[in-house]
């Protein structure tokens, strides 16, 4: 049974972090846990950069995009030693359990913690939805959202210009943010690593939709940032088809922003179920969302699966954007 408990961010940060944090403090607190807000993940844990978390500390903070703990990557905690020392400090603090909210990498070093003793829980907290285990990472849908508004905006004077705009969302190794918002927007193409794609048949398609007699006056293309070469993609398809074209690359925009009513309510949901599990002494698992509902799993069970595509979405994408 834990008393004293940590939390941290790890990796990119996403919008609704600081909702899960303030989740784990509150329902700590209320089961009589101490808090240790440890700052900028595992190298503010092997520097003891800690601070004391109280109700009041994460008021506030609960529509607030970022991460009011702050987050940094550490190479030093992929391997053996850095854990080991992080686990002294750990015991030295007197931690008896942490909440890690992050990407996978991050739960890589949740899980070797675990394994030399210090139970800890794993919270997705990344705006690409890439975690195989879960169905949801919070920070999702605030990401998809912000770039749906600028898309929409994109899309105002592309029109007006009968111009292609091409877009570059997020997502280094994922396709999810670029389908979802491809359909939301409304856009002519899609491109992912999931997916092979065709240029001349999307130039084919530029012609096709914008010269006809009653034809669009603009085109976008919603492209994944794991594909990139968004400027080539551009260049290619104006040569190729002489319709002028412009590239955004949307970029870290996606990360910031107030969390939406999703991200914020299931932040706190994993929140409360990471600290269930640590009240009594449970570590290892990643909490995560398995058919809508809030589930936990062991981390190196979870790390290994694998998630599926969006498939049949990609597929309703292409069958009405036209
Ligand atoms: P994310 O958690 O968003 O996937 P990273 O992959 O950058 O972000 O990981 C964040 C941190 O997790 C790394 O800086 C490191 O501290 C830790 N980490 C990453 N990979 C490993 C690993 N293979 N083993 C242990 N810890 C790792
Ligand atoms: O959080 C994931 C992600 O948004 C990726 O889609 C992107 O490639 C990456 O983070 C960029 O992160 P940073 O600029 O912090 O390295």
């Amino acid at each position: 049974m834990a008393k004293k408990i940590g939390v941290l961010t790890s990796g990119g940060d996403a919008p609704g972090m600081n909702s899960a944090v303030r989740a784990v403090t509150r329902a700590a607190l209320s089961k009589n846990m101490e808090v240790l807000g440890i700052q900028r993940g595992y190298v503010g844990l092997l520097n003891r950069e800690v601070v004391e978390m109280t109700a009041r500390s994460v008021s506030g903070i609960i529509q607030r995009g970022g991460t009011c703990l702050y987050t940094a990557r550490c190479p030093e905690f992929r391997n053996m030693d850095g854990v080991l020392k992080g686990k002294a400090v750990c015991e030295e603090l007197g931690l008896e359990g942490i909440v890690v909210i992050g990407g996978d990498g991050s739960f890589r070093g949740a899980g070797d913690l675990s394994s030399v003793g210090i139970p800890c829980i794993g919270i997705p907290g990344t705006i690409d939805n890439d975690i195989q285990c879960t169905e949801y990472t919070i920070g999702y849908d605030t990401a998809m959202n912000t770039a749906m508004d600028m898309i929409d905006r994109l899309r105002d004077t592309a029109q007006s210009h009968d111009r292609c705009s091409v877009v570059e969302v997020m997502g280094r190794k994922a396709g999810y943010i670029a389908v979802n918002v491809a359909i939301a927007v409304g856009a002519e193409a899609v491109l992912t690593l999931e997916r092979p794609y065709d240029l001349d048949a999307i130039a084919a398609k530029m012609i096709k939709t914008m010269r006809s007699k009653d034809g669009k006056h603009h085109f976008i293309i919603v492209v994944a940032e794991g594909v990139g070469q968004a400027e080539n993609i551009a260049r290619t398809l104006q040569e190729m088809t002489g319709i002028e074209s412009r590239v955004t690359v949307l970029g870290h925009v996606q990360r910031g922003g107030s969390p939406t009513l999703r991200d914020r309510v299931i932040a706190t949901e994993m929140g409360y179920h990471a600290v269930e599990l640590l009240e009594q002494g449970i570590g290892n698992r990643i909490v995560g969302m398995k058919d809508g509902q809030v589930y936990d799993i062991d981390i190196q069970e979870g790390l290994a699966m694998k998630k599926p595509f969006l498939d049949r979405r990609y597929d309703i994408f292409y069958d009405t954007a036209y």
